[in-house]
């Protein structure tokens, strides 16, 4: 018998968003035509998202290895989260959506900065679904930072290296406050993480869906879902019909040493 908490909705669904190039190269058009209609598939996720009750949805949309795409490319898709940004979040703070950044911002462009702050900023008190964009973001590099800060405060004494425990870490991580996703989902047949949530998808069920980004929709979203019902999470327990094989709650860290919201 599978476990109930798994037959109901993911509370947080993180998606690489992956085959907008093979998408455009079927069709004989430039890549760019392939992030072009993968920003509408977005739009589309998001709406669906909500829709469905989800509370949390993160969307890998820029990692830290991106940088070493063609400069075009780099320079499209920058484009492509300015307009995104500029056009649309008016209509998402009316849909009560709230926005949140994670990933190195403080080298960002400085015409890209300003806009994800101003949409952190507008929408930091929506309620109805989060919105985390992974931008300039990796794992490896966001648990570097977060272990940065931590060695700061041992250093400077606020801290023994014995206080630091699991819920520390993750509150210094850019997720902070966001609980880890349930359902991870890939698209265009690639079965991997490519240095995203690394740590937080600790107990992540995955999804590997062979259609590409662009093609993806409420009804892609709502099949992973259904697979994603279908599991049994124990989280390393044997149990699979009791409260016990629920998440494991991660308890919050003394607020004087957690960072982040
Ligand atoms: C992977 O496809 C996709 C990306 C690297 C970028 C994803 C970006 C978007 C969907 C648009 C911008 C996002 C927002 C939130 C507005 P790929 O280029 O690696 O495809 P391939 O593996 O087929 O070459």
């Amino acid at each position: 018998m599978s476990d109930p908490s798994a037959r109901k909705l993911p509370l947080h669904v993180a998606i690489i968003m992956d085959g907008n190039g093979r998408w455009a190269a079927r069709r004989g058009l430039p890549r760019t035509m392939g992030h072009r209609k993968g920003v509408e598939a977005v739009r589309e996720t998001v709406r669906a998202a909500g829709e469905l009750g989800i509370r949390y949805l993160t969307l890998y949309a820029f990692s830290s290895e991106n940088w070493s795409r063609p400069e075009p490319e780099v320079n499209d898709l920058m484009g492509l989260l300015k307009v995104f940004i500029r056009r649309d979040l008016a209509e998402l703070h009316r849909q009560n959506v709230r926005i949140r950044i994670i990933g190195d911002r403080w080298n960002l462009r400085s015409d890209v900065l300003p806009l994800l702050l101003e949409a952190e900023e507008t929408t930091r008190n929506n309620t109805a679904i989060t919105v985390c964009i992974a931008f300039n973001y990796g794992s490896r590099d966001e648990i570097a930072r977060a272990m940065q800060s931590l060695a700061v405060d041992v250093a400077e004494g606020r801290l023994r290296p014995e206080q630091i425990t699991p819920p520390l870490i993750a509150s210094r991580l850019d997720t902070a406050g966001i609980p880890d996703p349930d359902l991870v989902i890939r698209t265009s047949g690639e079965e991997r993480l490519s240095n995203f949530l690394l740590w937080q998808s600790a107990y992540s069920e995955f999804v590997f869906l062979p259609e590409y980004w662009p093609d993806f929709d409420r009804a892609l979203l709502m099949r992973a879902i259904d697979v994603y019902r279908q599991r049994d999470r124990r989280f390393g327990n044997v149990a699979s019909t009791s409260a016990a094989a629920a998440s494991p709650a991660t308890p919050s860290p003394p607020a004087s040493l957690a960072v982040g919201s």
